[in-house]
């Protein structure tokens, strides 16, 4: 059971002056972490980038693209000292609902079969497993396969 979040998490759009502290975050949580590149391309290229806070502190954030009415979740991030809090379900929960907004019928993404933690989270909120992509992403011992998710809006 999650532990109770006292204050609602605030939420703003993520900007290239945040970058040192998200990457200081996915550099501690991620075995392969996105670079300062990834985040500001995907802040210049149109994605949608959210910083979420509590109290002033940047707990988490995601990136998602959306077109052709879908959302493609490609980052979610809670900081280590912050996870199993809730805030994961929160920040899926805030993303679901931009998504909502932008009309899309459908989010989806990719996890790494290792990731138990956040396939349950993603299946606990409804998302369901629609496919498999062999060697997608990069691991310590070569290629590690992803699950393909899907959450129908
Ligand atoms: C995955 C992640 C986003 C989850 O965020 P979180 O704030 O820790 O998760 P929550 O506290 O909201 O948990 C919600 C539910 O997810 C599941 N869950 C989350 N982390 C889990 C873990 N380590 N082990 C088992 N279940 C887990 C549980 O079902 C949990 O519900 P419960 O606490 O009532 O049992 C976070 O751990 C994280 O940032 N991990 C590193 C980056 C990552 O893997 N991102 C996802 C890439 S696809």
């Amino acid at each position: 059971m999650s532990a109770q979040i006292e204050n609602l998490p605030q939420y703003r759009a993520m900007c290239v002056a945040d970058l040192a502290a998200v990457l200081a975050i996915e550099d501690v949580i991620y075995t392969h972490p996105w670079t300062r590149g990834n985040f500001a391309d995907s802040i210049t290229s149109g994605s949608h980038c959210w910083i979420m806070e509590l109290g002033g502190e940047l707990t988490g954030y995601a990136v998602t693209m959306t077109g052709a009415g879908e959302t493609h979740l490609l980052n979610l991030s809670i900081a280590l000292s912050w996870q199993r809090c809730g805030l994961g379900r929160e920040l899926l929960r805030f993303v679901t609902a931009r998504a909502r907004e932008l009309k899309s019928t459908k989010i989806f993404l990719e996890v790494r079969v290792s990731n138990i933690g956040a396939r349950k989270l993603y299946l606990g909120a409804g998302f369901r497993e629609i496919g498999l992509r062999r060697g997608y992403y990069p691991s310590h011992h070569g290629r590690e396969d992803a699950r393909v998710l899907e959450l129908l809006l």
